[in-house]
């Protein structure tokens, strides 16, 4: 059982409509891009998982859209106000020293803006298009932003004019479905971070199955153990 941590609200504040940036002061000493951590959100006994969006001496970063109880509660806390979270959980994105082309939709831009951080960092060029229902929801720090239209429909023409060797996504599934084929269509090779309701957090419930391919078989897989990210030839979608 991953140890569960106390962290410290360092900051929150508003950077669209309904979403906020958190920053949480912890004793975690390494996290990385497409891993998570989990929010005790009391009274809820389910933790909430976010990705995170920004790591640095021990301070956590997410970005959080409200939907219901367990965000409405994030919102209410103050700083210096205490936080239970698990984490980081989960694996991340396999950076590497390939030209890389990220796709973000929606919130899923957070595990973005952290990977394109970590590919800065490496000197790894990179590309970072993503997309939001409307302008009052867009989040700051891509190359492109799509205000109410589909990511999708630009991807051909960054893929050819920025010849990337890899695609990383976060977003609803059928962005990541959608990517996943034009990764196939272009031959490249492609991280998703899926996303599903979580129960335990941490692979023990078995709530968060999928399929996928392994050592050619069908086999199940947890995403919040196993993943979120997998490669996406390896997603058996149903
Ligand atoms: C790996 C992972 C990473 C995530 N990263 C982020 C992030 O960076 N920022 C962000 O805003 N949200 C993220 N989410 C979704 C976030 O966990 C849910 O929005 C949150 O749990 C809703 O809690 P709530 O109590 O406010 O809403 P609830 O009242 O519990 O639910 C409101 C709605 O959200 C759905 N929901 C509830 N729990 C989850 C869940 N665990 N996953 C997906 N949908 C859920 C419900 O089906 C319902 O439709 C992530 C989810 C996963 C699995
Ligand atoms: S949430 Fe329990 S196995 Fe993934």
């Amino acid at each position: 059982m991953k140890k569960i941590q106390k962290g410290i609200i360092k900051n929150i504040e508003k950077i669209a409509l309904d979403t906020f940036a958190l920053e949480i002061s912890s004793s975690v000493l390494e996290a990385h891009s497409g891993q998570f951590i989990s929010i005790l959100c009391p009274p809820k006994t389910l933790r909430r998982p976010f990705s995170i969006k920004g790591f640095k001496d021990g301070v956590i970063e997410v970005f959080f859209k409200l939907k219901g109880e367990g965000t409405n509660y994030i919102k209410s806390l103050k700083i210096g106000d205490s936080v239970d979270f698990m984490g980081p959980l989960g694996q991340g994105f396999k950076i590497q020293n390939k030209k890389s082309l990220l796709v973000g939709a929606g919130i899923g831009i957070a595990p973005m803006l952290f990977l394109k951080d970590e590919l800065n960092k490496k000197g790894v060029e990179n590309f970072l298009i993503t997309g939001f229902k409307a302008q009052d929801e867009a989040i700051e720090g891509s190359d492109k932003t799509v205000i109410g239209g589909s990511v999708i429909d630009f991807l051909p023409e960054i893929i050819e004019k920025f010849k990337p060797e890899v695609i990383y996504s976060c977003g609803p599934e059928i962005v990541l479905k959608l990517v996943s084929k034009v990764a196939q269509d272009y031959n490249l090779e492609a991280q998703i971070a899926m996303e599903k309701v979580f129960a335990c957090q941490v692979g023990v419930c078995r709530g968060c199955v999928i399929k996928i391919l392994k050592d050619g078989k069908v086999q199940n897989a947890t995403i919040c153990h196993d993943g979120p990210v997998f490669d996406a030839k390896a997603v058996v979608w149903e």
